[in-house]
């Protein structure tokens, strides 16, 4: 007898018919909840943005088909500036906002985006955005071309994307993929940085500082000397060094028109170390991870943990979270790790391993810097230290699979609860608005539960009262002689795209005099201040565009930083 296939299929649909008549169900379905968390890793298929609401608004990111709603008050962070949501994009006179996504819809921008779904709409919290998210490239440098600042990576024609024109010609086409003007994201395996020269007898990137053997060839390992000991012609810390052709490097950048790669990021396979205990001396940071801690047992947090590379293995290296006042922006440094580099190869390696200890709050950026301090390096270019921003917050996961996801707690992060402070446009070559807006706690909440926010008065001026001394471990007992600096007072305000920075300080030397540079959108050489008596000093200084450090160097030896 056959089995009658159909006619068993039929009945049993009759029969779940029967049952949903009977008790009055549909399909069942697992139950879900809301708020629930994502992490969409993906391409992106569209972005928008709501013109209407100014500077600091949101709009809607579309990943792999799935909108998400960005809030108002979202800052992007991209491989070297961090940018409000509407930097993203150009718009017309007719008030159309295209994304500034060069090539977009031939090459892939994908998108790493952080949020939950909160009455069933998906709202992000956290938005890293990149072209072709894992592009590194490696090969010989086969030529250069000093007239355009062009260089090949054989078939490739490559050019730094430096619209400040810190490590080679200015390029300002495509100014939000960018190397970063401030640390040496262009550097040797040992974070010095290097530079592409303008022409052959480029003084700021001088073959001189790459000796050569007995054949003539370049050396691709060699110690600075003491900079207090380099006669000319001798390699010399405190200029960059140039790339050639036959250097190896290992680089990353953004597909533009015109069959070019702008690149924001280079390591150069160069063992340059400084002599042991001068300045400059320069690091770079390879990777930072920050973990976000939750009092709840049915998850589980990662590490926080970083990963740097110095140049001069001797001096401990301190790492620090940048919390930051939601009103003023002013940064308080948070020490979270002191580490000695590596003595052994790698020599210079630094790994900060805070493990699970708590390091509560998470901060956008962390920094790292040398317990004998700062200096000021090349082109404007802080040596000593580096600000890395975070790409990797961890949020916790799940311990006991099945039970509900926990939805991400963006109410640990402050600078997404609270806000920023004055919103200082990421694009270097962007003009400053005319009247500080603050950036605030991104609207609407990525959550069920509003955190409670700073009320921060308006502001017409940015003020702060800093104590970021870099002397010598602790400020109270300088060493060797060096003395110590005391920010008294440091503001910075903008009127009509000019900053006035004015910095009151302090030195504990009753002989020293104080100096004040500034860096920025157009770089201040140091400048005396003015003396006012029992050691204080005091200095304005007028710049076009953002500043972002005044540092403040003493005839003692101390040297403070002030990020504005
Ligand atoms: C994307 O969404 C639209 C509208 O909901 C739908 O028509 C389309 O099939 C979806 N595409 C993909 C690839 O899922
Ligand atoms: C070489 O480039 C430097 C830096 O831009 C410039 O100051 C100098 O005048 C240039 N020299 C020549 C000969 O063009």
């Amino acid at each position: 007898m056959f089995l009658d296939l159909g006619l068993a299929f039929r009945q049993a649909l009759a029969l779940l018919a029967l049952l949903d008549i009977v008790y009055g169900q549909a399909t069942p379905t697992a139950p879900t909840y809301d708020p629930s968390p994502f992490n969409y890793f993906g391409t992106i298929d569209a972005m928008t943005l709501n013109v209407a609401d100014g500077p600091l608004a949101g709009g809607t990111i579309t990943v792999n088909n799935l909108t998400v709603t960005v809030p108002k008050n979202t800052l992007i962070t991209l491989p070297s500036i961090t940018v409000a949501w509407s930097e993203m994009f150009t718009v017309d006179d007719a008030g159309n906002a295209t994304p500034q996504l060069p090539l977009l819809g031939t090459v892939s921008w994908e998108a790493n985006v952080f949020g939950n779904v909160v009455s069933g709409q998906d709202i992000a919290g956290l938005i890293f955005i990149f072209q072709e998210t894992f592009q590194l490239l490696q090969g010989f440098i086969t030529d250069i071309d000093y007239t355009t600042g062009h260089f090949w990576v054989r078939s490739l024609e490559c050019v730094l994307n430096d619209p400040l024109g810190r490590y080679g010609l200015p390029y300002t086409d495509n100014p939000l993929w960018t190397v970063d003007p401030d640390n040496p994201s262009i550097h040797t395996a040992t974070g010095v940085p290097v530079c592409i020269p303008r022409n052959s007898t480029d003084s700021e990137c001088p073959l001189t500082n790459r000796p050569t053997d007995g054949n003539g060839n370049y050396l691709t390992s060699y110690n600075f000397p003491d900079p207090a000991l380099v006669s000319a012609g001798d390699p010399d810390p405190r200029i960059m060094v140039p790339l050639v052709v036959g250097d190896y490097i290992t680089f990353s950048g953004t597909k533009v028109e015109g069959d070019l790669l702008a690149v924001y990021s280079l390591v150069a396979n160069l063992g340059i170390y400084t002599s042991p205990g001068t300045k400059p001396a320069y690091m770079y940071v390879e990777a930072a991870q920050y973990a976000i801690v939750v009092g709840d047992p049915t998850v589980e947090s990662d590490q926080t943990r970083a990963t740097a590379q110095a140049s001069d293995p001797t001096v401990p290296i301190q790492w620090f979270a940048m919390d930051v006042d939601p009103c003023t922006g002013v940064v308080s440094e948070r020490d979270l790790l002191l580490v000695q580099p590596e003595s052994a190869a790698p020599v210079g390696l630094t790994k900060f391993p805070l493990g699970k200890t708590d390091a509560s709050p998470p901060t956008r950026q962390v920094g790292f810097r040398y317990t004998n301090g700062v200096s000021v390096g090349p082109k404007g270019i802080m040596a000593g230290q580096y600000y890395q921003p975070i790409y990797t917050f961890i949020f916790p996961e799940l311990i006991s699979f099945g039970s509900p996801e926990l939805p991400n707690q963006f109410d640990l992060i402050p600078f997404l609860a609270m806000g920023s402070g004055p919103l200082v446009f990421g694009n270097l070559l962007a003009t400053p608005l005319p009247t500080p807006t603050i950036v605030g706690q991104l609207d609407p909440w990525p959550g069920d539960i509003l955190p409670a926010t700073t009320s921060c008065a308006p502001i017409v001026s940015m003020s702060a009262t800093v104590t970021s001394s870099s002397a010598p471990a602790s400020s109270s007992t300088p060493a060797g002689g060096v003395d110590v600096i005391v920010i008294i007072s440091a503001t910075s305000s903008n009127r009509q795209g000019v900053t006035t920075t004015t910095v009151t300080a302090l030195t504990s030397s009753m002989t020293a005099k104080l100096s004040m540079q500034i860096l920025g959108t157009q770089d201040v050489p140091s400048e005396p201040m003015t003396a006012l008596g029992n050691g204080e000093f005091t200095l304005s200084v007028g710049t076009k565009g953002k500043a972002t450090e005044a540092i403040i160097t003493s005839t003692g030896g101390g040297v403070a930083v002030v990020p504005l």
